[in-house]
């Protein structure tokens, strides 16, 4: 991986032995439609690196009248230009659609080849969230600054959903802040923020259009950290997997760690059970059909890592410091103890073992929108929660996430408590 150290002694451009292109500090690009400066490294991802720089006169950008750019460097590798192609093409369509003077998706204002490296050019936005979280040395947001990323996050991804794409890798560090970083001194310590919550999804590298054949998909999307369990466990998905990374995403945000902190199917799957309690039996039988309709032996399925009372098979299978990993994860006794209910409200409704369950992101940004949040939200999870419980019992139908919201907004209607509940806090822990 480039180093920023090295970029600054370096005058000269190179590929490195990953296909990275290693720009020089200084440097002009594709001169000849106008041309782009190379200042300083942003990042460098699994796709490509990326660099701060400015637009050139007679560049496409510069007449777009973006000045200050963030360029993408894909690397030379075929399977990561193909992937671009494909980002471009989801790219123009979704900005073709979007908002000029709100944007919700990255804007590509220029795209090119340039020394057999794909190359997207975009506004050079501020931080993201994960810097924001490192910035803060794992501090965490108040209610406030969470619900409030939290609705600028859902705008930007029901936008994305109404296009008809999935992102399937939404987590912290591809959600960047629009405005500029902010300092303040808290009881001695720098807490850094952005001037305003409005953020903007970024990468598209990994997105899918949602009316692909389900078996054709790539099987396992999603960063770690943010997969939920249907694609953990082999299972078909569709756009309610970007609400369960959403769902990770606020914990982070409250907490400034990730909530399933893990690296094996099998702790995280233990790892959701204790937050969720037990997979319900139609998740079960779904696991079941799998293998009936594969063909494949059990032990190459999702169903393998249940016992036959459908509860993770973890006891002899995690190493000393996964189980220590395991104890240290929240049950959502702790969650509820330690969180602002309207934060736990949200992730509750964002985490649920069967995709359908999950709230939409045009729900999430809804409730967000109105000051202060919506109550409903706090209805919403305690029925998610009560439905889930359900269907273990077998007792009640299946109740799909809009069932749920007009029970819900009829219970936040009739009940004085849950409308007199109010966002509270300062501007930071
Ligand atoms: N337009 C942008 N403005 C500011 N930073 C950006 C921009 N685009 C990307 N970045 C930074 O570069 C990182 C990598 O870019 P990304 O598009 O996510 O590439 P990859 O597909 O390699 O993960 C991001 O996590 C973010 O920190
Ligand atoms: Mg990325």
């Amino acid at each position: 991986m480039p180093q920023l150290a090295a970029q600054d002694e370096f005058f000269q451009s190179y590929d490195d032995e990953n296909g990275h292109y290693m720009a020089a500090k200084g440097e002009v690009i594709y001169e000849e439609r106008g041309g782009y400066m190379i200042d300083s490294l942003i990042a460098t991802g699994t796709f490509g690196t990326v660099y701060r720089g400015h637009s050139l006169k007679g560049s496409e950008a510069y007449k777009k009248d973006v000045n200050s750019v963030a360029i993408k460097f894909i690397r030379s590798i075929q399977k990561y230009a193909n992937a671009a192609e494909v980002e471009i093409e989801i790219l123009s369509r979704l900005n073709n659609y979007d908002l000029p003077k709100r944007r919700r998706v990255t804007h590509l204002v220029d795209h090119f080849e340039f020394k057999k490296h794909i190359v997207m050019v975009f506004p050079c936005y501020g931080n993201s969230l994960l810097d924001f979280i490192k910035l803060n040395e794992h501090r965490g947001y108040n209610q406030e600054w969470t619900l409030e990323f939290t609705r600028s996050i859902s705008h930007c991804m029901s936008y994305i959903h109404s296009q008809k794409i999935i992102h399937t890798d939404l987590k912290p560090e591809n959600i960047v802040a629009t405005s500029k970083t902010h300092r303040s001194n808290l009881r001695g310590k720098i807490f850094c923020y952005p001037v305003t919550a409005e953020v903007i999804t970024i990468d598209l590298g990994s997105a899918i259009h949602a009316a692909s054949d389900p078996d054709r998909r790539p099987p396992l999307v999603c960063t770690r950290q943010y997969r939920p369990p249907e694609v953990i466990t082999g299972l078909a998905y569709d756009s309610s997997v970007d609400v369960w990374s959403l769902g990770c995403i606020v914990y982070e945000l409250a907490t400034g760690i990730p909530l399933f902190n893990t690296h094996r199917n099998t702790q995280h799957l233990a790892m959701v059970e204790k937050l969720l309690g037990p997979a319900p039996p139609l998740f079960m039988q779904r696991l079941q059909d799998r293998v009936r309709l594969t063909k494949l032996p059990a032990a190459e399925c999702g169903i393998k890592y249940f016992n036959e009372a459908g509860v993770i098979a973890w006891h002899d299978r995690l190493t000393e410091a996964e189980r220590v990993g395991l104890e240290r994860a929240p049950s959502l006794a702790k969650l509820e103890e330690t969180l602002p209910s309207a934060v736990v409200g949200v992730i509750r409704c964002c985490l649920t073992w069967l995709p359908e369950n999950r709230v939409t992101m045009q729900d999430v940004a809804a409730i967000l929108s109105a000051s202060p949040p919506d109550p409903r939200m706090l209805a919403m999870a305690s029925l998610v929660a009560e439905t889930e419980g359900a269907y273990r019992t077998g007792q009640r139908a299946v109740a799909g996430a809009g069932t749920l919201m007009r029970h819900a907004a009829a219970i936040a209607d009739l009940d004085p408590k849950l409308r007199r509940s109010k966002s509270r806090g300062s501007i930071s822990r």
